[in-house]
């Protein structure tokens, strides 16, 4: 028995001494990221120029900040709003140069000179933009967070109709896409909205094409 005593404390003794090893392996790692956070480099600033709705921008930024954190955190144009921060849910659409892009997947310095307009830019609560009076409208929103991209989007989707853009539904890759309701979901398909909106999004949509026909 003594013997079984002798072997059931020699394994636990193995057991606690491999874990006090591992554990003691374990520091000089921890000390070496410490050590090495500690010494982390500076991050590398860069000057980047933005003509933002319509006004130039002058900005030291970070080189790792992307479009959508300039705007928001170094501009304080918290319209554009962040909801994954992945490219999935399309609440960080503005216009750069007249084109749609999720602001969360692309650098600000990539962007000296370009021309970005925000939801802010797109009109003013005095002079509402069309799209924007038509979201308001057709009620295209409940809680109104995906809703500034949703009116970004919107606003291209248009434009990009207008120009001949074929999408993943349009009949034909050379003739004119018409103004449909398929071919505005499917254009719309990467702005998401938790409230769904969607049909509400589409009737206004619908409604600023057919003036604009
Ligand atoms: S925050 Fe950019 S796509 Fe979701
Ligand atoms: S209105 Fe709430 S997420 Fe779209």
């Amino acid at each position: 028995m003594e013997t079984t005593g002798d072997a059931e404390i020699s394994r636990r003794g193995i057991i606690v001494g491999g874990a006090a090893v591992a554990a003691l392996s374990a520091v000089p790692d921890v000390q070496a990221a410490t050590q090495a956070a500690g010494t982390q480099p500076a991050p590398s600033l860069m000057k980047v120029s933005l003509q933002v709705n319509g006004k130039r921008r002058d900005l030291q930024v970070d080189t790792r900040t992307t479009l959508l954190d300039a705007l928001r955190e170094n501009l304080h144009l918290t319209g554009t709003k962040k909801g994954c921060d992945h490219g999935q849910c399309g609440a960080c659409t503005v216009l750069v140069d007249g084109q749609r892009i999720n602001s969360c997947l692309t650098l600000a310095v990539m962007h000296e000179g370009d021309k970005i307009v925000t939801i802010e830019g797109l009109g003013t609560p005095d002079k509402l933009h069309p799209m924007q009076a038509a979201f308001i409208k057709h009620d295209g929103y409940q809680c109104g967070y995906c809703t500034p991209g949703q009116i970004c989007s919107a606003v291209a989707v248009l434009d990009e109709i207008k120009a001949g853009t074929p999408s993943h539904v349009s009949a034909s890759l050379t003739d004119k896409p018409a103004i449909t309701a398929d071919e505005m979901r499917e254009r719309m398909s990467g702005n998401i909205c938790r409230c769904g909106a969607y049909s509400n999004i589409i009737e206004a949509m619908n409604e600023v094409a057919e003036a604009r026909a």
